[in-house]
């Protein structure tokens, strides 16, 4: 369980891009954040994993507490895995070791300058498999489609062997049949290894057809948390503006 406590978040010079927010990620929830642009998607994730930190309130997960220091941060974000629209792939070095970059957070830095054991070569592989891209594994990473990219990034995220999987806008960049495809394998690959994951989208129908939950912000604040049965067209619209 990860939870924010009365969290805010204010950028230098900015106003406040999260109001004072109370949520809970329940493990195995697949819950998807909806808002339009600008509505602080992108920073409530940051601010589960401590990229950004809070201005007010606390972040706290089950087994660590709140979410402060440097040994609590780097646990949290190890068993943490984010995935991005802009997978940031290596394109010049092979799919193989792009995903081998998800076991870095259980190294140190001077020792992940070795080359890793080959029990994280194994878990590399079946995180590959798990994707369908185990045959692609020696080819540069750049030479793939970009619906391929985005599931060497779900790959990477795998490879860490995560408890939660944040993903901010996985598949905004992908074309409709593509982008339910890439959210379809990542649902079931959370749902079948009990992963729990928090996504956020611009899709309502897909939030609907995906999310156990529907978190809906607008202007940095919580104007919507339930189910996607209960998300009707009065509450779309206040989410929406
Ligand atoms: N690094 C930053 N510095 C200053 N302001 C930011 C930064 N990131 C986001 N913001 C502002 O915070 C608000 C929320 O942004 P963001 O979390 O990116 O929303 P979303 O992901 O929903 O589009 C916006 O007003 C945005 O301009
Ligand atoms: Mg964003």
């Amino acid at each position: 369980m990860l939870s924010l406590n009365a969290v805010s978040v204010v950028y230098p010079g900015e106003r406040m891009a999260i109001h004072p927010t109370t949520l809970a990620f329940a493990p195995d929830q697949f819950t998807v954040i909806l808002g339009p642009s600008g509505a602080g998607k992108s920073t409530l994730l940051r601010t589960l994993n401590g990229l950004v930190r809070p201005s007010s309130g606390a972040v706290t997960v089950d087994k660590l507490g709140e979410l402060v220091g440097r040994l609590r941060m780097r646990r949290h974000r190890a068993s943490t895995a984010m995935v991005f629209q802009q997978h940031h792939l290596i394109g010049r070095i092979s799919v193989l070791r792009n995903v081998l970059m998800g076991r870095l957070g259980y190294y140190s830095t001077a020792r992940s300058l070795l080359p890793l054991p080959r029990r994280d070569h194994l878990i590399a592989m079946e995180s590959l498999d798990k994707v369908g891209l185990a045959d692609v594994a020696l080819v540069r990473a750049d030479t793939l489609s970009g619906g391929q990219q985005q599931r060497v990034g779900l790959a990477r995220a795998l490879a860490q062997q995560p408890g939660l999987i944040l993903a901010d806008e996985p598949v905004a960049s992908l074309d409709p049949a593509t982008a339910r495809r890439a959210l379809t394998l990542l649902h079931d690959i959370c749902k079948r290894e009990s992963i729990a994951a928090v996504v956020s989208l611009h899709q309502v129908d897909l939030a609907r057809d995906f999310a156990d939950r529907i978190v809906g912000l607008s202007r940095g604040r919580v104007v919507f948390d339930g189910e996607p049965g209960d998300l009707n067209q009065q509450q779309l619209d206040h989410i929406y503006h």
